[in-house]
């Protein structure tokens, strides 16, 4: 089995919604996912677009394709994926970006407007930092606007620690994985 498939197979998992169906979270296939990823980012709303990149940012299939090559190692993305009959998309985008000389990895999530207050935010979010704990990161962070009080408040459920920047105007926050 390649390494691909053999991280992909370790980490899926399936969320169940309350009405019963299923949403699957697996690590992002580069080659295979990069149109389904580009028809998830450009139909993000602006807010959406905004809260997650700290400012509006255009999206290109060429922006895309980067955000979609991933290395499983560096760098991580986990989807959530629902299926409509035949057709697959995805509906949410979970990562992180490791620095490997400090153990430490940026991590930031987007869930789709039509798929939010789902419970799939915080279970992706809890899924990435299972994943990236296997994986050997030591601390994850994210800096996020300070109006976005709805991550502040899935962070602190979860255990993050918050700080404000006021040199940034942003708030910080925290988690550490392993000393
Ligand atoms: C922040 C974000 C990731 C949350 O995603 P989400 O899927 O809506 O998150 P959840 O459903 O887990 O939680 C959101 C709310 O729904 C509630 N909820 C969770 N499961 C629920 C369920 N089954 N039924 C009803 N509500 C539910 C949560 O308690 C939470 O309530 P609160 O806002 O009062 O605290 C999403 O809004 C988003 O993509 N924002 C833009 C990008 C962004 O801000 N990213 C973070 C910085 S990188």
């Amino acid at each position: 089995m390649s390494v691909e498939k053999d991280i992909v197979k370790r980490f899926e998992t399936t969320y169940v919604l309350d009405d019963g169906r299923m949403v699957v979270f697996r690590p992002l296939k580069p080659e295979e996912d990069v149109e389904m990823l580009y028809q998830f980012y450009s139909s993000l709303s602006k807010e959406k677009n905004y809260f997650r990149f700290l400012s509006y940012r255009k999206v290109t299939r060429w922006i895309v394709e980067e955000w979609a090559n991933i290395n499983y190692y560096k760098s991580m993305a986990l989807v959530a994926l629902v299926k409509n009959g035949e057709s697959i998309k995805i509906v949410a985008d979970s990562r992180y970006f490791l620095d490997r000389e400090t153990g430490a990895a940026e991590i930031a999530i987007v869930v789709h407007n039509d798929w939010q207050h789902k419970g799939i935010g915080t279970n992706l979010l809890l899924h990435t930092i299972k994943v990236a704990k296997e994986m050997g990161v030591k601390k994850i962070f994210a800096y996020v606007s300070p109006e976005n009080r709805k991550i502040i408040r899935i962070g602190k459920r979860l255990g993050f620690t918050t700080k404000w920047y006021p040199e940034m105007g942003e708030y910080g926050g925290e988690l550490i994985l392993s000393e």
